[in-house]
């Protein structure tokens, strides 16, 4: 599979989540922490495979004018991590506070995909061929099922 291809799956399916995530109210208190861990153990994993993977074939391939790219993508990785996810799951499922902070994660995810998307993956295409990316795209396959499973 197309790296991006699977990047952009992986996309889809955590805007789905979050979502959800938003969608639900102070009353579903079971299925709020549900929803955040998956929510967390996909980021967790394509998180690591982009930094682990893709963002250094990325870097090497499309060379130092587009570093503030791969380091600013690094930066809201990190955002996300270290300070919006841990707040959220200290708040509580069954309050209102737990609902702000479901949206800044929410936004913050969005537009770090759609940067990605829109920024990133049209350079990738630019510099790498199409069997470089199948090959990256097998490669964080098989990384990304070995950390699914961990
Ligand atoms: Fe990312
Ligand atoms: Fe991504």
């Amino acid at each position: 599979m197309n790296a991006l291809d699977l990047l952009k799956e992986d996309h889809d399916k955590v805007r789905d989540l979050l979502e959800q995530l938003v969608n639900t109210t102070e009353r579903a208190e079971k299925k709020r922490p549900d929803l955040l861990a998956k929510i967390e153990k996909e980021m967790q994993v394509h998180t690591q495979i982009e930094e682990e993977i893709f963002y250094p074939a990325f870097k090497k391939a499309s060379g130092k004018q587009n570093d503030k790219m791969y380091y600013e993508a690094h930066e809201e990785h990190r955002a996300v991590e270290d300070l919006v996810l841990p707040d959220l799951k200290q708040a509580d499922p069954g309050g209102t506070q737990f609902s702000g902070r479901a949206k800044v994660l929410k936004e913050l995810i969005e537009h770090h995909a759609e940067e990605e998307e829109e920024e990133m993956f049209p350079q990738a295409r630019k510099t790498m061929s199409e069997r470089e990316l199948e090959e990256l795209g097998e490669k964080m396959q098989a990384r990304k099922k070995e950390l699914m499973a961990a």
